[in-house]
């Protein structure tokens, strides 16, 4: 019986050893951000690896996290097509496109919610192709390795943006996109049809003109229910196209 019982105990401890919370920290090549050994690179260290002759390798930073991007040196090598992103943090210009001077700056604070996030896909992709090898002293990180107002600011910028990008996300699957056409002979024309707009789905729908707030743009959806459709002051039908008709002749989109 006691037998029994130690061997219910090891296949308990068993269990819990895989099931024990794991150290998620970002790691920086063998080391971990706990403890005192993330590596923190002032702004001329990290110039120093640029790729140019005699540099001592090829770094580059966003967000404030340092890339060895060696792997890559067909793109940031010298006569590579972003050597110009080498030795330095230019996380506005991977949104901007402005690799001139002036745009290759890590003053992200002009960039909306949205393109914050798209920035952070930027992050996501060196994480995920290169190595982490430490933190840039500066903008998003204190000498302490610390993450700044700046760096704070960012990130609740990239929570707007997650959020925004949800609630559009969600209203693409509710309101779909219709089909458009447009001819010189017959004009225009908007219909709705079961994977229009690319959702893939068990209904039509009748073509609306959805006015989105806070935006000038106008765009034509597909709308299930006409009858609940009258109730959002944000869709309007199209003149002289019968309620329920699932293509429409129009004027413009
Ligand atoms: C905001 C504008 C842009 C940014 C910030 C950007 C940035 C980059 C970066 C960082 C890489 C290297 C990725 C790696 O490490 O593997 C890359 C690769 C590349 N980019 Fe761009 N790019 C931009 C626009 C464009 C445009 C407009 C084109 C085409 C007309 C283009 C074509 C390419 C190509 C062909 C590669 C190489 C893919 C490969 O060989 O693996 N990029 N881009």
């Amino acid at each position: 019986m006691n037998s029994m019982l130690g061997y219910v105990v090891v296949a308990f401890l068993s269990l819990a050893v895989l099931f024990l919370p794991r150290d998620w920290s970002v790691k920086f090549g063998n080391e971990s951000t706990q403890g005192s050994s993330v590596r923190l690179l002032s702004r001329r260290e990290l110039s120093s690896y640029d790729g140019e002759e005699g540099s001592k390798g090829l770094y580059l930073a966003i967000l404030g996290q340092v890339f060895d991007v060696h792997k890559g040196y067909k793109h940031y090598g010298r006569g590579g097509a972003y050597h110009f992103m080498a030795g330095k943090d230019a996380s506005l210009a991977f949104i901007s496109g402005d690799f001139t001077e002036n745009g290759l700056t890590d003053d992200v604070s002009s960039l909306s919610p949205q393109q914050v996030v798209a920035l952070y896909d930027w992050l996501s992709f060196y994480q995920r192709e290169y190595q982490n090898v430490g933190l840039v002293i500066g903008r998003f990180y204190s000498r302490t390795g610390q993450p700044t107002e700046a760096l704070l600011h960012v990130q609740a910028s990239l929570a707007e943006g997650q959020q925004l990008k949800a609630q559009s996300e969600a209203e693409m699957v509710r309101y779909p996109a219709c089909n458009t056409q447009w001819s010189a002979a017959m004009g225009g024309r908007v219909w709705c049809s079961t994977k229009s707009g690319g959702v893939e789905r068990d209904w039509t729908g009748v073509p609306r003109k959805l006015f989105s707030p806070g935006s000038s743009g106008v765009r034509c959806v597909c709308v299930e229910d006409p009858a609940a459709a009258e109730e959002d002051q944000n869709l309007q039908k199209y003149d002289s196209c019968p309620p329920h008709a699932d293509s429409c002749s129009v004027e413009e989109f």
